[in-house]
């Protein structure tokens, strides 16, 4: 149990009636990792994270928290856990210290413990001066800190925050990302849902990416960058692309993807097929050869172009996102 991974997820299925919502799930998340689990609506987030809570029954495959199975182990797992749900689900009529209370009953933390910790996650959630008000009269983004603050207040190990900055204004979620890195900073395994890339990107050591209830990518946002291609080449032609074009450019070395759209063609450059790169990791050598390498593939690009009789109006180098990642592996955008 000492080393085991804080989640092990293996071949994990959920069928509801002949709908497979999540298909063949493996994926493990280390102790004090923040793991994201990045998909489009009705990909299997919640779906899965309600399998690894103990919520629902898998229709096959394994799951494991801290080397405890959620189903059979559920008291200890539940102690362990501190879940805050896509759909926060708090009692309005009752204040929030009230709300606190009953789930520190529930939880188990010690009578004489429970006011001192109350009050030091009202504290977290900057509800202090609010601690006695229903929580009928809180806006969206004070529900959803009170329900953060819940979920830390047994002191659990491990994290799950479904979604916690949907429907969220840019400030709100800028204190949420901050409360999650803090979690971390505390020593807890966190493990996220989101569809916002820019979220995942920043808050995320590794991301795994998946889409129809099955796991596309896993790895650090860096190297799904860079798996992708870590420079994206812009170019604006005189005339649409023709069909030729695309497939010669394809064939370039270091070419990873190529997408015309009318006179636009984006070309993404696997930096780590041209250059040097460090073994096995994807990245390039020294991160400054990134625009050197890309460099070097510039002339065979734009010979290419003029090989097929058009002319480039306009080009520009860029790094490439996670968006661009996501749409490669899947085929479409997050929040088609
Ligand atoms: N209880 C259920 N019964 C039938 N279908 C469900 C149920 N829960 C989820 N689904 C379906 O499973 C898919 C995944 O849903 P969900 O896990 O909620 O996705 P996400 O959280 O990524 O948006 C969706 O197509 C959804 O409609
Ligand atoms: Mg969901």
């Amino acid at each position: 149990m000492v080393d085991s991974p804080a989640i092990s997820v293996d071949a994990l299925v959920k069928r509801f009636g002949v709908f497979t919502a999540v298909d063949q799930l493996s994926f493990s998340v280390a102790r004090g990792e923040i793991f994201g689990l990045l998909g489009p609506n009705g990909s299997g987030k919640t779906t899965t994270i309600n399998l690894i809570s103990g919520l629902s029954e898998p229709s096959g495959g394994a799951v494991s928290i801290f080397g405890l199975d959620p189903r059979r182990q559920a008291t200890a797992v539940r102690r362990m856990l501190g879940v805050v749900p896509q759909e926060t689900a708090l009692y309005e009529e009752l204040s929030a210290w009230r709300n606190l209370s009953f789930h520190a009953e529930l939880f188990g933390v010690p009578a004489g413990e429970r006011p001192r910790r109350i009050a030091a996650m009202l504290e977290l959630a900057q509800l202090t001066d609010r601690a006695k008000d229903r929580v009928s009269t809180f806006s969206g983004g004070m529900k959803r800190r009170l329900a953060i603050a819940r979920a830390l207040l047994h002191d659990p190990a491990l994290v799950y925050l479904d979604e916690p900055t949907l429907g969220v204004d840019v400030q709100a979620r800028h204190v949420i990302w901050n409360y999650i890195r803090e979690m971390k900073s505390q020593g807890r395994t966190v493990l996220v849902t989101t569809n916002y890339l820019e979220e995942a990107e920043q808050l995320c050591d590794r991301l795994a990416i998946i889409d129809h209830g099955r796991l596309m990518a896993l790895d650090a946002p860096a190297t799904l960058k860079a798996s992708y291609g870590s420079t994206v080449v812009e170019l604006e032609l005189d005339t649409p692309a023709p069909k030729s074009l695309i497939g010669f450019l394809s064939a370039l070395p270091g070419v990873a993807d190529v997408q015309a759209d009318g006179a636009q063609v984006k070309v993404g450059l696997r930096i780590a097929d041209i250059g040097p790169h460090e073994e096995g990791s994807g990245r390039p050598v020294s991160p400054g050869s990134d625009r050197h390498e890309a460099a070097a593939a510039l002339p065979g690009i734009l010979d290419r172009v003029a090989q097929a009789g058009v002319r480039t109006r306009r080009l520009n180098l860029r790094e490439a996102s996670l968006d661009e990642v996501f749409l490669a592996l899947t085929g479409r955008g997050l929040r088609d």
